[in-house]
């Protein structure tokens, strides 16, 4: 007997994605358009232009994940979508999509939080994992570490006070001149550079230590850049990157660190678009080593945004009896565990 079916969509920033997840762990087809490429031209998602191509996308997408599943809309249980949090425009396009396609095919409908659907991406193709578990999620606009205390239920530990670190990334990236995305672009020439060659600051936050602050780490970098280009020093491209990128891994791996020590956690799960990176994967690993953890991190094509991972969160809300009516909106600043 085939399991749970749901199609999900995906839309908050940047990537017009859907896909058809079974049971919350078994991808049957995940469909991703980016939209990279036009954004590049600007150094960054513009808000505007990131709603339209979403609405130009969205049939395709939905029709390209159903049919790469060999399913059609009659064998969907559930059509599930992200509500919160992203950009107003870009969660429209899918939240007013799912909502008539869950309408016409007379389907339930559940709403998903974005980085809820980050941490189930762990879930993907991990059948043994199961919560209680430390997470970090790390991605262009958020940095949180929680506790995943059931399927359902969260406990945020800390957040970033400034720049999440994707952001920081990207930011640092632009500075440096590698362009957008910026993440993927430090992780790569960061092989060729010293990571111990500049000296940049790793920012602690004095009355919450699970707390992350990465906007003094990155005025670090640009105060640095300025001082090479008045004194007519030539910049190590590379090594600013390495240096940089060590400082922003090393604030990580201290918080999960200090989070693992302290809860006595067994398990720990990366999350988010910045868990792609290689060096920040290797340093946790090591944490994890140390603690003797099981460390959990999805395949990068479930990292970055996309549908697979809100199929994944949107099973154990289905099973857990929740529904979204048809007066469901976006809700752009969706904090984590609060439920609409
Ligand atoms: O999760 P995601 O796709 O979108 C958000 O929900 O924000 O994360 C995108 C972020 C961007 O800031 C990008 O630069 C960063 O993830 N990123 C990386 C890497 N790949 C993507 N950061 C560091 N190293 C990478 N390999
Ligand atoms: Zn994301």
């Amino acid at each position: 007997m085939a399991g749970v079916r749901i199609l999900a969509i995906e839309s908050s920033c940047d990537e017009t994605a859907a896909a058809v997840v079974e049971d919350g762990r078994r991808v049957l087809s995940n469909i991703i358009s980016s939209q990279i490429d036009i954004h590049t031209l600007y150094g960054g998602v513009v808000p505007e232009i990131a709603s339209r191509k979403h609405t130009e996308r969205i049939c395709n997408v939905v029709s390209e994940a159903l049919s790469a599943a060999g399913t059609g809309l009659a064998d969907i249980d559930a059509v599930a979508v992200t509500y919160g949090p992203g950009l107003v425009g870009a969660l429209l396009v899918g939240v007013s999509y799912a909502k008539g396609l869950a309408y016409a095919a007379k389907k339930p409908l559940v709403g998903v939080h974005h980085i809820e659907g980050h941490i189930c991406a762990n879930l993907i193709d991990h059948p043994e994992l199961e919560p209680p578990f430390l997470s970090l999620v790390v991605s262009g606009g958020h940095t949180t570490l929680v506790r995943v205390c059931d399927y359902n239920s969260l406990e945020v530990l800390g957040v970033t006070r400034d720049d999440a670190a994707g952001e920081a990334f990207d930011k640092v990236a632009r500075a440096i001149g590698l362009g957008y995305p910026g993440g993927p672009k430090i992780d790569k020439i960061s092989n060729e550079g010293d990571p111990d060659a500049i000296d940049f600051p790793r920012a602690k936050v004095g009355d919450a230590p699970y707390d992350f602050s990465f906007s003094g780490l990155k005025s670090a970098v640009l105060n640095y850049l300025n001082k090479c280009r008045m004194s007519g020093e030539e910049i190590n491209v590379a090594n600013v990157a390495a240096s940089f990128q060590k400082a922003v891994v090393d604030s990580l791996c201290e918080r999960v660190d200090l989070g693992l020590s302290e809860l006595g956690d067994k398990v720990f799960a990366l999350a988010g678009g910045v868990a792609a990176n290689k060096h920040l994967r290797a340093g946790l690993e090591e944490v994890c080593k140390k603690n003797g953890v099981s460390f959990y991190c999805p395949k990068p094509v479930y990292c970055t945004d996309n549908a697979a991972m809100i199929g994944a969160a949107a099973y154990y809300e289905y099973m857990a009896g929740v529904r979204h009516g048809l007066d469901l909106n976006a809700m752009p600043s969706l904090k984590l565990g609060e439920r609409i």
